[in-house]
């Protein structure tokens, strides 16, 4: 998947690569900057709304997390929804294992299970997990890293894990003015590049690669047409890149495309989320309505 995405031309990879160690690391670091507003405004309407939401979801047996990284959320969720089972699943598997045992310690009365899981392909759950009473949990806006198709796939995936009285709550980053949106993915300590480039050296040791971080600079946009903030590592002079059986030369100026991170408008939303067979959908939003948490039922 990886060496076809970096043979094609324009080349593009999926962002799922940035996940190594390192770059599940840096991610976190990205979300304590003062530009990028997502995480933070998640955490205030759940702050602020968490308790209506819980009323309306009602009991839970069952939350799954989908990317629950080094599961920071969760505890907050675990508290208030007081659920019996948590699992937690994540392509990055020693920041999904520490972060469970930690879920585990801080919340006790929750059984916590971590599942790796590649959540591009297709997923199956142990098949002693009860069918009753799920949330799936989806925070954080990582469902705009996928095409508009490719989302829509996730949602019917996560809508199948569901009974008829399951529900999904699902975190999405709004438009805004396109300085905000900019800002958040080139913020001034350089970190978001360092993540974008990362995904070089774990590149270099998945194929074997030569690829040298210092040739390839941060590019990141605001795609109108698309509604999408694009990132790409951009080749600062000629480089010649080799692995194993393969010789990728790029021109100074090509790019790679790493990331897409869509913004949506709510209405754009429930329509998707209407085609995947979720309907009874309640968003909330924070005061600037830069940000929405959304609960929705098969
Ligand atoms: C994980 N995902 C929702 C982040 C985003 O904002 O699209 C990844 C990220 N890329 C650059 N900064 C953060």
């Amino acid at each position: 998947d990886l060496v076809a995405g970096l043979l094609a031309t324009p080349a593009s990879v999926s962002p799922k690569y940035f996940y190594d160690a390192r770059g599940s690391e840096l991610f976190g670091d990205i979300t304590q900057l003062p530009e990028y507003y997502p995480t933070r405004t998640e955490q205030q309407i759940m702050a602020t709304h968490g308790s209506a939401m819980a009323q309306q979801i009602g009991p839970v047996g069952t939350v799954i997390e989908w990317g629950a990284g080094n599961c920071a959320k969760a505890c907050q969720l675990c508290a208030l929804l007081a659920p019996e089972r948590f699992v937690a699943l994540d392509i990055s598997v020693d920041c999904l294992q520490a972060g469970a045992e930690q879920l585990q310690a801080q919340c006790p009365a929750v059984e916590v299970q971590a599942l790796a899981a590649d959540l591009t392909a297709d997923l199956t759950l142990p098949t002693d997990l009860p069918l009753e009473r799920r949330l799936v949990f989806y925070p954080g806006s990582s469902i705009g890293n996928f095409d508009p198709p490719q989302a829509l796939l996730l949602l019917q995936r996560m809508r199948a894990l569901l009974g008829t009285d399951g529900a999904l709550l699902i975190g999405i980053d709004l438009v805004k003015p396109v300085e905000v949106l900019e800002a958040a993915y080139n913020d001034a300590a350089g970190v978001t590049a360092a993540f974008n480039r990362n995904l070089l050296r774990h590149a270099n040791r998945l194929i074997g690669s030569n690829f040298d971080e210092r040739d390839w600079a941060h590019h990141a946009f605001f795609n109108a047409g698309r509604s999408r903030i694009e990132m790409h590592l951009k080749a600062l002079r000629d480089v010649v890149v080799r692995w194993p059986g393969h010789t990728r030369r790029f021109a100074k100026g090509e790019t790679i495309h790493t990331e897409n991170s869509h913004k949506f408008r709510l209405d754009g939303f429930k329509a998707l989320l209407a085609l995947a067979g979720f309907s009874k959908v309640q968003p909330w939003t924070d005061a600037q309505g830069w940000y929405a948490v959304v609960l929705a039922r098969p």
